[in-house]
């Protein structure tokens, strides 16, 4: 088999260059280890920047999330038992985030995949990347027992954190920057009306909590826990329990619980790959970089990850230039670390942490009553939420 550009996972980063690639004539095929159904049953974040929407338009994959998402113009921040809003579109000049989840993204892309007529293997096993330091790259796999050989001009490493491709690296070659938070965060979705028409991040002397949503009748909700908790020791009464304890009397009394549809706890990290090119592969969303989710960065870079790289590969193939390939890392992570920044700060903002006892409290109290009074450390606040730029100089 052989194809311009290998794509290792099906994740929003893989389907959505994929996409990105076939609007431009670049062909392309997609490798996956789980089978769609499973890529599917992940709940992820559901915040999107409109630089995210904007690739999803370039794509030609928008027109569900515009006819479904829900524009959001701010947000609430809960603390001292209060809640203040901070206006998003006020602040950034008219901008604004839409919130669609990630599952909705990737069945749209899935969608639009198979519409298409592009190959995806899906189920495939030992998947192996071979001379990518050199000009004719391969992709090894296994499937239904065969082994099958992708060449390829170059390999498109998107296959999340515990991938393949940022394994291939020589251990020489990469250089790793990594913070792990000592709580995580245990969700439900349920079929529940949200308690709020905007999202609420709570800072409480019990902990974080985040009241999410996912449309008028579904909501996703979020309780900051210690690391070592299971889900095993939690049932949808104690979520309900807690999360109520965790807002303001006026939330309290609005919300709304029933039978979770899905219950789970996702660590926190924070964690930077560099470079993000090697030769001919590439590395693209969570395979480089992940961020606590606090402001729900994850899928916004990989998306704008993307972004740069189907430019660079489009610049490649028709104008037979290699700046935009020379300049992929590091403009990449010029945005990534900005984003690294801006979630470890406001996960350090509305988390508990064991360590930092009441003095801790009282400084991140302290930090919320000036950034609702300032205009500046609001604007701040506003302007990294929406997203950065995209910068397309060197
Ligand atoms: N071979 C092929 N596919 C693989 C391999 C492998 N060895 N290892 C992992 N994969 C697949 C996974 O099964 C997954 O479907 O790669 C895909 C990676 O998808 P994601 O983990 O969703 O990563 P990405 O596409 O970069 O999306 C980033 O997802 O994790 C969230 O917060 C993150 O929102 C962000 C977004
Ligand atoms: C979500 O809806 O899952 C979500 C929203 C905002 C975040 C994180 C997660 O900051």
């Amino acid at each position: 088999m052989r194809t311009q550009v290998a794509i290792i996972g099906a994740g929003p980063s893989g389907l959505l260059l994929g996409q990105l690639l076939h609007k431009a004539g670049i062909d392309n095929i997609v490798v996956e280890r789980q089978s769609g159904d499973y890529v599917l049953s992940r709940i992820r974040a559901g915040v999107l920047e409109q630089i995210t929407m904007d690739l999803l338009e370039q794509a030609g994959v928008a027109q569900r999330a515009h006819a479904e998402g829900l524009p959001h113009h701010g947000i609430e921040l809960l603390f001292k038992g209060e809640r203040h809003r901070i206006d998003m579109h006020k602040l950034t000049g008219g901008k604004q985030v839409m919130v669609y989840g990630q599952t909705e993204v990737t069945r749209d892309l899935m969608d639009a995949r198979a519409a298409a007529g592009l190959s995806t293997v899906y189920e495939a096993s030992q998947v192996s990347l071979h001379d990518f330091d050199g000009t004719q790259p391969r992709v090894r796999y296994v499937k239904d027992g065969v082994t099958h050989e992708i060449e390829c001009d170059f390999i498109a490493g998107c296959d999340g954190y515990h991938g393949v491709s940022r394994a291939s690296v020589p251990a020489g070659s990469i250089h790793e920057y990594e913070k792990v938070y000592p709580f995580g965060w245990l969700g439900v979705l349920a079929d529940v009306p949200p308690v709020s028409e905007e999202l609420i991040y709570a800072n409480t002397s019990r902990g974080f909590a985040l009241c999410s949503m996912r449309s008028h009748t579904r909501s996703r909700y979020y309780l900051q826990v210690p690391s070592e908790d299971k889900v095993e020791n939690w049932t949808d009464a104690l979520f309900w329990e807690e999360l109520a304890r965790r807002l303001d009397p006026a939330a309290r009394e609005r919300l709304v619980t029933g039978p979770s549809l899905e219950m789970s706890i996702a660590p926190l990290r924070s964690f930077v790959a560099e470079p993000m090119r090697f030769g001919r592969l590439f590395l693209a969303g969570d395979a480089a970089h992940i961020v606590p989710p606090t402001g729900a960065k994850g899928l916004n870079l990989a998306a704008s990850d993307v972004g740069y790289l189907s430019g660079a590969l489009i610049e490649h193939y028709r104008e037979h230039s290699a700046a935009g390939i020379d300049h992929y890392s590091a403009r990449c992570l010029s945005r990534i670390w900005k984003a690294e920044r801006f979630s470890w700060w406001f996960t350090s903002l509305m988390h508990r942490f064991p360590e930092t006892g009441e003095f801790g409290q009282k400084i991140q109290e302290a930090e919320l009553d000036y950034l609702i009074h300032s205009e500046a450390a609001s604007t701040s606040l506003a302007e990294n939420y929406v997203g950065l730029p995209m910068v397309h100089s060197n």
